[in-house]
């Protein structure tokens, strides 16, 4: 599972996190954001067509590695893997899940706030986790003063990064990504501008860590 989450972690500096309303929003975005350098997408659980629009991903965008996102229970990550998910990210994590997950077997972030939460799932088995949310729970300085007590860990922080603060965390030596909404915004999405969203997952790609 470990070597599953980290090819999704290594796969760009940037997993975009979507909301889309259905299929035929999700394929075009999925193309301009891997077209951009951008192949990881995390599609969030919070509209009804979320899970049409993950299939519609998984069946016509090869070239994307299709996750699905705010992922709060067993069912929802079992309907998820129905769909083709190919990883699951949690805002943070419960014991159903944290027993669940093992059922549904396929790669999960689970999110982490505080020291404490980052101990408890390290102790799961979990050393893979989404830093969430990430600028309102202590940001940068946070990350990189848990280094030295849990250096076991590599974070993907999301929640309030930007390409204007997004090498700063990706700068520290235990986060393996960031997450964002800032790459694929919803006006541009509803403009259906996928020009304009694949130059900002360019950009994105460009990042260094
Ligand atoms: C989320 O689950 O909403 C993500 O963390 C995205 O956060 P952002 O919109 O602040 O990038």
């Amino acid at each position: 599972m470990l070597d599953k989450i980290d090819r999704v972690i290594a796969a760009a500096p940037v997993i975009p996190v979507v909301t889309v309303r259905g299929a035929e929003d999700a394929v075009p975005l999925a193309r301009a954001l891997a077209a951009g350098g951008l192949p990881a997408v995390e599609v969030t659980l919070r509209t009804p067509g979320a899970l049409a629009a993950l299939e519609a991903i998984a069946k016509n965008v090869p070239e994307a590695i299709a996750g699905a996102g705010t992922v709060l229970s067993t069912g929802q990550a079992k309907a998820a893997a129905d769909a083709g998910a190919a990883f699951l990210v949690s805002p943070g994590a419960t014991d159903d899940l944290i027993a669940g997950i093992r059922a549904v077997d396929i790669p999960w972030l689970p999110g982490a706030a505080t020291a404490s939460e980052v101990m408890r799932l390290r102790e799961a088995g979990f050393f893979r986790q989404k830093f969430f949310p990430a600028e309102q729970a202590g940001g940068a300085a946070m990350l990189k003063g848990w280094g030295a007590p849990l250096p076991d860990i590599v974070f993907c922080p999301t929640g309030g990064i930007t390409a204007a603060n997004a090498q700063d965390y990706l700068s520290l030596p235990n986060v393996g990504c960031v997450g964002g909404s800032w790459v694929a915004p919803a006006k541009l999405i509803a403009e259906k501008d996928w020009a304009a969203i694949e130059k900002l997952a360019k950009a994105a790609a460009a990042l260094r860590r």
